[in-house]
């Protein structure tokens, strides 16, 4: 059995995008260019407004195709794959140690981690909401037997709250999970991350870490520092080191690091 770990583009919204395109071109087909249902000033201000949400539907549905290429663990760029493996590098366990993977989607860095621990034990959790729907706690099991890796383990939980006592894990990770939360303060989002972080555990959070998503981020950083925290630091993953600035700029991921230290 071969893992699945899905894509970060989710199908469902492809679809959604692509069944869009086609109503409005049938509803600019209808009002505007066979003039049946509309006349006059309405005819052509259904005609401008169907035809620029065709062509706007259309762009977008292009895009998300490319997004799912490059994304795609069976295509030939195979991004998801070497952020996966580039986040996992970073993420080192005691013999014996725990660590916790939020929102870990189809399981991918949780295996990955778990593999290059195989003496640690990883935690992966997931809200395994609608907007993901193809990710869910059984295709993470699935996937982890399929790899042929026994330490991990999943649960249902969210990154805003998380369902752990302070200091529980040895090291925490996550990878492109944030700012997909509706919050006006991920900072705090990230703070909850590392609650559960025991003093002297790592941390490696990869995300897109905008101004606009994080606010500032290197406030952030000297946070932790003040807190504490050793070699905190972000190190930028759009510059080559996991994808070019171009393609982070096309793929909308541009501000991507990994956000590093030790509590
Ligand atoms: C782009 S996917 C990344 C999945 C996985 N980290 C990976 O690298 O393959 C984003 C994931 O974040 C999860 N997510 C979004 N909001 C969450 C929350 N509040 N708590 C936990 N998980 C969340 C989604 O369910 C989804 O699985």
């Amino acid at each position: 059995m071969k893992p699945n770990y899905k894509n970060w583009m989710p199908k469902g919204m492809i679809r959604g995008s692509a069944a869009g395109c086609a109503v409005c071109l049938v509803l600019f087909l209808v009002f505007g260019v066979s003039g049946l249902l509309a006349a006059g000033i309405w005819r052509t201000i259904l005609t401008i407004l169907f035809l620029v949400l065709t062509l706007v539907l259309l762009a977008v549905t292009v895009w998300m195709i490319l997004l799912y290429r490059a994304f795609s663990y069976d295509g030939k760029r195979q991004l998801s794959r070497v952020i996966i493996d580039g986040v996992a590098t970073r993420v080192v366990l005691p013999e014996g140690g725990c660590g916790l993977d939020v929102g870990c989607g189809s399981g991918a860095l949780t295996i990955a981690v778990a593999k290059r621990n195989p003496k640690a034990r990883m935690t992966g959790i997931d809200r395994w909401g609608a907007e993901y729907s193809s990710f869910s706690k059984t295709l993470c099991e699935e996937n982890s037997k399929a790899e042929g890796v026994a330490n991990t383990s999943f649960a249902k939980g969210d990154a805003v709250r998380l369902d752990f006592a302070d200091e529980t894990f040895d090291a925490v990770c996550s990878n492109y999970v944030y700012h997909n939360i509706p919050s006006r303060n991920r900072q705090e989002i990230l703070m909850e991350t590392l609650r559960v972080l025991k003093k002297g555990g790592t941390f490696a959070i990869h995300d897109i870490f905008s101004p606009l998503k994080y606010g500032d981020m290197q406030m952030f950083v000297q946070r932790l520092k003040n807190m504490g925290y050793a070699d905190v630091r972000l190190v930028p993953t759009d510059d080559g080191l996991f994808m070019s600035r171009r393609e982070a700029t096309w793929l909308g991921l541009k501000g991507s690091a990994i956000l590093v230290g030790k509590k």
